[in-house]
């Protein structure tokens, strides 16, 4: 097969090993593919021949180091290291500035791989780029060193679609978009993915439609939560559960599975669909169409923070304490549940909001670095749970991680303020839960509930 050898076992290089790039890296090595991963961050390389994983995702550390420890994975800052692969994934950081595609790391990236790439490899970008990228920009980069893309080397675009919390597991499960340059640039990218992971492959016509598959992806669940937010907001001033709302109209067959509303919350956050969706929005523009959606979407999860801090001031105010004179202690200050990733965390405005109101307001996350909470929110973090809710007058969850669970806040009702009220962000706490907690004198707010 052009692209790709016939036999033997395949090699690969990762360049950048960020969150995602780690990730993909650590699940080829742990399928016995020999796997060089390389980052211009020095401090990043260190820390993970240290086998010290700055990212929180469950299972990845283990991965990463037994990868480490057996060989298949090597990190280096050197993209000298490149020639040996067969394949190279280009899986750096992709972010927008003003709705536009900031694309100096990409184009970093491709400029230094084009002076290193060899006859016969395959670059796939797994980077999350606007349509028209790895036509325009990645390749024209990539034959700066001397090599024709579609003669000497194979390029696709194969978007990465996994999310933070359960990353690994969809890594090997959600079957992958593949837009080649050339029909045999496409066909080694599947026969790559099949070979490692056995992934399930979507052949896509272009490279361009494969672009647009993750933005469509993403572009779908903002605006879904978007929904889902301003639901919540009416069946909140009708005195109406939102859950049970959406857990009813989830029943209902439309199309080729449920109607499938996700969950409102304190807000969007994280380093993919706070952008995405402008990279659709601003392609659209640069082509003369004027998209609608894309906009309002991201208005409305934008809000959600604010409309979190005018719910505890609320509760507050009803309990007879105004928020000025309150103490509240925040649980989970991560992008959401299950992650201590604190990239565009809706969090973040909330404590703001809450401090510029007066409030007196701790912080607890276990998943998140310490010193990156401390960086970010301004104050170091409570060492424990308990630490944070002492004397609280709001318990603010606004990211439930599952360690959570076991913290009763039942058995420390007299740790916290008499009228101490319960705000769920994100925890979507069962009835029977909220009962347990009226009964034991909290009251309780959630988005939509
Ligand atoms: N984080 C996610 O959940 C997720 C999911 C799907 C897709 N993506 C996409 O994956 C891409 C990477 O995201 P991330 O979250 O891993 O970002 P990240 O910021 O965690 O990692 C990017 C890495 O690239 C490195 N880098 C920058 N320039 C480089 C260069 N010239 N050569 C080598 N390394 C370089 C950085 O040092 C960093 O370690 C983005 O396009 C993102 O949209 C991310």
């Amino acid at each position: 097969m052009r692209f790709l050898p016939d036999q033997g076992s395949t090699r690969a290089a990762v360049i950048g090993m960020g969150y995602m790039g780690s990730t993909v890296a650590a699940t080829l090595a742990g399928e016995g593919v020999d796997v060089v991963g390389i980052d211009v961050d020095p401090a990043l390389i260190a820390q993970l021949e240290q086998r010290r994983c700055p990212f929180s995702e469950p299972g990845l550390p283990e991965l990463l180091h037994s990868g480490l420890d057996s060989g298949r994975l090597r990190v280096t800052t050197d993209y000298g290291e490149v020639s040996d692969a067969d394949v190279v994934i280009i899986a750096v950081g992709t972010p927008v500035q003003d709705t536009r595609l900031v694309d100096f790391y990409l184009r970093a990236a491709c400029t230094k791989l084009a002076g290193q790439l060899r006859e016969g490899q395959l670059v796939i970008l797994k980077s999350t780029v606007p349509p028209g990228v790895s036509r325009k920009i990645v390749a024209p980069l990539l034959e700066g060193g001397g090599l024709a893309v579609g003669e000497d080397f194979g390029l696709a675009f194969c978007p990465e679609r996994l999310s933070e919390g359960r990353a690994l597991h969809e890594l090997r499960t959600f079957p992958i978009a593949v837009g080649g340059w050339c029909p045999d640039s496409a066909a080694a990218a599947a026969a790559f993915w099949q070979r490692t992971i056995d992934a399930e492959i979507i052949i896509c016509g272009s490279m361009e439609s494969a672009e647009m598959v993750k933005l469509a992806n993403n572009w779908w669940i903002d605006h879904n939560i978007a929904m889902a937010n301003e639901l919540a907001k009416l069946c909140a001033v009708l005195d109406v559960d939102v859950l049970q709302v959406i857990a009813a109209a989830n029943t209902m067959r439309k199309g080729t599975g449920n109607v499938n509303i996700l969950l409102p919350s304190v807000g969007v956050g994280g380093s993919c669909l706070t952008k995405d969706p402008w990279m659709a929005w601003r392609a659209a523009r640069d082509h003369g169409v004027e998209l609608a959606t894309i906009p309002v979407a991201r208005e409305v999860n934008d809000a959600m923070p604010g409309y979190t801090v005018d719910l505890i001031t609320e509760e507050l105010a009803r309990a007879g304490r105004p928020l000025a004179d309150a103490k509240i202690a925040v649980l989970g200050v991560a992008f959401k549940n299950n992650t201590g990733d604190l990239r565009a965390t809706p969090v973040l405005p909330v404590v703001t909001g809450l401090r510029e109101g007066g409030a007196e307001v701790a912080v607890f996350d276990p998943l998140a670095d310490a010193a990156e909470v401390e960086k970010v929110f301004g104050v170091a973090q409570a060492q424990t749970a308990r630490e944070a809710l002492a004397g609280a007058d709001c318990i603010a969850v606004l990211a439930r991680h599952d360690e959570f669970a076991e913290i009763d806040f039942v058995a420390l009702r007299e740790s916290v303020a008499p009228s101490c009220v319960i705000v769920d962000g994100r925890a979507y706490y069962s009835p029977e839960t909220i009962d347990r907690f009226r009964r034991h004198g909290f009251s309780y707010r959630g988005i939509g509930r």
